[in-house]
């Protein structure tokens, strides 16, 4: 009996599934005092209340918003050299370290995620000793001055450099997590 050929089901293409972006958010010492500190600076909402608003604004958007605060630098340095195989980008509002930290600037470096620098207030409109930012030069953005809004426009802003990045444009040295 002469074999006849099953015709071969056409291969169909398999869809990738598009990872979601995944983003770390930092927060230095005396955030956790955030509704309770100088509020004619820093404003009434507490750290809590920016976070869940974060991580709602994150899902509206289709990212994950990781949020953490540290009062102590190296547990800062930690979490940063952790997010090189975890997260996507990184928006870090260094407090007070922001003026005096080598070491955060070091581990933004090593890792080479984006990372965007981010302030409640406008340290260049307040005390001179806050107008040096030691992180800035390892940072793709900086905004500040829109009280706890500087967050939520951190986070638009990156996640659309993050897409366009998906486009072709990468931070310097970036390694991105396998999809
Ligand atoms: C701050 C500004 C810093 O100068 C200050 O030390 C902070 C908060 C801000 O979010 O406005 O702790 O980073």
């Amino acid at each position: 009996m002469a074999a006849t050929k099953t015709p071969r089901k056409k291969a169909t293409p398999r869809a990738t599934p598009r990872r979601g972006l995944s983003i770390l958010v930092l927060s230095g010492p005396n955030l956790q005092l955030l509704g309770v500190r100088e509020p004619e600076i820093y404003g009434t909402e507490t750290l809590a209340d920016v976070h869940a608003r974060l991580v709602a604004r994150g899902a509206e958007l289709g990212v994950q918003v990781t949020a953490r605060q540290s009062n102590h630098e190296g547990e800062l340095c930690d979490w940063i050299a952790a997010a090189r195989t975890e997260h996507d980008g990184i928006l870090l509002n260094a407090a007070a370290y922001t003026h005096t930290s080598l070491a955060l600037f070091d581990a933004i470096k090593a890792v080479g995620l984006p990372c965007v620098e981010v302030h409640i207030s406008n340290p260049e409109a307040r005390e001179a000793y806050r107008h040096v930012s030691r992180i800035a030069p390892a940072c793709i953005a900086k905004v500040s001055g829109f009280g706890t809004d500087s967050y939520l426009l951190a986070l638009e802003g990156l996640v659309r450099w993050l897409e366009r990045a998906g486009s072709g444009r990468q931070a310097p040295g970036a390694r991105r997590k396998a999809r």
